[in-house]
Order: structure tokens, then sequence, then C-alpha cells
């Protein structure tokens, strides 16, 4: 089943729910058997039957059972955020005394993690450049046990050569882990390329409303067999309302994800050639440095990115945001339906991220056309 049709249909039977369309909500805690033999056989595994949402639930079985088959993976756990399916699936593959290699342009918590919440469990992390992965056997400490990835960066989109990196991993025997957040299954498949566990924050273009947030990983039966024990230990599992909304928000996910390409696309190549923007960052663009590569493992390229500005005093910056306002939202996240801007190295930096919404992308480009209009009018 081809990825457009399997976000509508896959995993899911109307006869399984008196002709419903959509799953309904399995809103329990508990499953309950109809004899003690019933539970003697789910309990070894001869049937299949829910016991407790913690470990399983039908409804997040149909949102788990789609990312699999979009990440061409043979499962997928979900979770109540993205964090959680990264933190779950580092402490999944690592033990004391291991080593975790991290891209050193990682979603910030990532860090804080490695370096706080492993590190008093004895786990050591170190760098590595997304630009080094060629390089990087001779650099990889003897005791690494993950290599962790995210390509795009979600700040400045640098692009890591996952066959390279994965070629390595597997020779060594170390686990790679990508965060996918950016590309989305639909324009980049990382197993495909060699890479070991996917996870998402599918609080950003899965879900796609700014209305949840979720997260998922995919992998192989083995490894997710270790994340799914993983997680019911934790506990950071999605409610099945959440699974719910984001089964929703996936079917429209080719349809969005389109769009906020084409709108991108355009507009950074309208920024790219305005006299007071010295540099866009987006892969999708010719002209940026690792748009061969990006092209060479991806098949299109979402919505966000960053450009800077000639520098300018703190005011021009503030006064370039807020001319953006009557239609970008001024924050952090990005993925949803609303265009957003966040200064990308705080009010000083000259640079921007944005998220390009589903607006009609000639409003937006009239709203940044007056941006830097303001920004020129401040020194
Ligand atoms: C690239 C990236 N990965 C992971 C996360 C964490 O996801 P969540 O906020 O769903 O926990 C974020 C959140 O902004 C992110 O931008």
């Amino acid at each position: 089943m081809k990825p457009n049709t399997a976000l509508l249909h896959y995993a899911e039977d109307p006869s399984d729910w008196q002709g419903a369309v959509n799953p309904p909500i399995y809103r329990t805690s508990l499953f309950c058997y109809d004899s003690c033999q019933q539970m003697i056989d789910a309990g070894e595994g001869k049937i299949t039957h829910y016991s407790y949402t913690r470990s399983g639930n039908p409804t997040t079985h149909v949102l788990e059972e789609k990312i699999a088959l979009l990440e061409h993976a043979d499962g997928a756990v979900a979770f109540g955020s993205g964090m959680a399916a990264i933190s779950t699936c580092l402490l999944a593959m690592v033990r004391s005394g291991d080593h975790v290699l991290l891209t050193n342009n990682a979603y910030g918590p990532v860090h804080r993690l490695c370096n706080h919440t492993l590190a008093r469990f004895g786990v050591t992390t170190s760098y590595y450049k997304p630009g080094d992965a060629a390089d990087l056997d001779a650099n990889i400490p003897e005791h690494t046990r993950v290599i962790y990835l995210e390509s795009p960066g979600s700040m400045t989109f640098e692009i890591t050569d996952l066959r390279a990196v994965s070629a390595v991993a597997r020779r060594r025997g170390i686990v790679t882990i990508i965060d996918n957040s950016w590309a989305t299954p639909l324009y980049q498949n990382p197993i495909d390329l060699g890479i070991d566990l996917v996870v998402h924050t599918g609080s950003k273009y899965l879900g796609g409303h700014s209305d949840l947030v979720f997260g998922v990983a995919a992998g192989s039966r083995e490894l997710i067999e270790q994340v799914h024990r993983q997680a019911c230990e934790l506990g950071g599992i999605i409610s099945p309302e959440d699974a719910y909304l984001a089964i929703r928000g996936l079917r429209t996910l080719p349809v969005r994800l389109a769009q906020h390409q084409r709108s991108a696309m355009q507009i950074a190549a309208w920024l790219s050639e305005q006299p007071l923007v010295t540099d866009v960052l987006y892969p999708g663009l010719e002209s940026f440095p690792g748009h061969a590569l990006a092209a060479s493992q991806m098949s299109g390229y979402s919505g966000v990115f960053t450009f800077k500005l000639q520098p300018k005093s703190r005011e021009a910056n503030m006064a370039f945001v807020d001319a953006l306002l009557p239609l970008f939202r001024l924050g952090c996240s990005w993925g949803g339906f609303e265009s957003l801007v966040i200064p990308a190295f705080g009010l000083d930096g000259s640079a921007y991220r944005v998220s390009i919404g589903l607006e009609d992308v000639e409003d937006l480009q009239n709203v940044l056309a007056g941006a830097l209009d303001a920004y020129d009018a401040h020194s």
C-alpha cells in the first residue's frame, strides 16, 4: 500500500467497529477477560488480547501500525511526547559504561538528557559535527553503543550522510537513532539507508494542527520490542484520545506537506534575492551547501528554515519580528498549520527560523516584505 493510501486505510477495518469509518477511541485503562482460560492463553501469547493501556491500546495500535508502515519498519511505539520517544529509546539501548555519540546539532533537550540524566547512570556522551560523518570511524570511542543523528537539523539544517554513518555503525555493532521529524517519513526513510531506530516529535508535522504533543519510535522487531518493554517500565505512553488526534492529523499529512514545501520553496527563493538577506538555510534550495546530499537521501523538503539578515541592532531585530506578527506567530514550535517565527540565535542574532504555514503564500510574502522595510529603517 502506498503511503497516501496507508494514511487513510492501513490498519483500519470499519467492520471491526460497527462500520465506523474512523477508529473508536478506546477510552479505557483496562481490558478484561471472558474466562480464566482466555487470561491464561493471553498470558502465554497464544491469543492477542489487550490487558492494560500502558502496554497497548487498539486506538494507539492503529497509529503505531501506520507509522511502522510509513517508516518501512517492523514495528512502532507511540509516546506522550517526542522527548518520551527519544529518552525511552536511549534508555532502552544503553547501560552503565556505554558511550553515546551525539550530533552537535541535536535538539537541545537531547543534549541535556545525555549530559545530565544519562551521565548520572555512568553513560558518557561526546559530539560529532554532521559534516564529519565520512571521517567518523577513526573518532568513535571504543565503548560507543549509540550514534544519535538529526538530519536535517532543526535550526541550521545541516545534512548528515546517513549511508556513511550507518555503514560505520553496522560494522562496529553500534545502534543508530535518528530524529526524522523535519523530513517526516513521507520525505525521508532512514531505515532504507541503514539507520536502526527512527524517532519523531509528532507534535510538529505528523499532528500538524498545533493541538497535540506526542512522539513515535520505529524500527526492527528486535529493537522495537526492547523499546516497548522500556516504555512499559517508564510509562510515557500516548493517551487513546491523543492517538486518535494523531491518526486524524496523519490523514492530511501528504497534502499539508506538499503545500508547506511549495510555499517554503517560493519564500526561501524570494528571500535569497532580497538585498538585506545574507543567507537562507533551506535544504530545498540548490544554493544550500548540503543540497546535493539532501537530494540523494530525501524525496522532498518540508517548510521550516532559517535565514540571516545583514547584522543590525537589537531594536532592528525586534522591529523585524514585530512587523511579522500580523500573520506569523512568535513561538518556538513548528510544523503546524500556522506560520511561525523565532529568532534563531537570540534577539541580537539577525537570524530567524520560520515555519511556513498553510496561509496564502502571497500574504506571507507581503508581510515579510513589510518586515524587511521595518528592519531597513533601523541601524
Ligand atoms: C527536532 C525536535 N525533536 C524533538 C523534539 C521534542 O518533541 P516534543 O516537544 O514532542 O517532546 C522537538 C520539539 O520541539 C524538536 O524540535
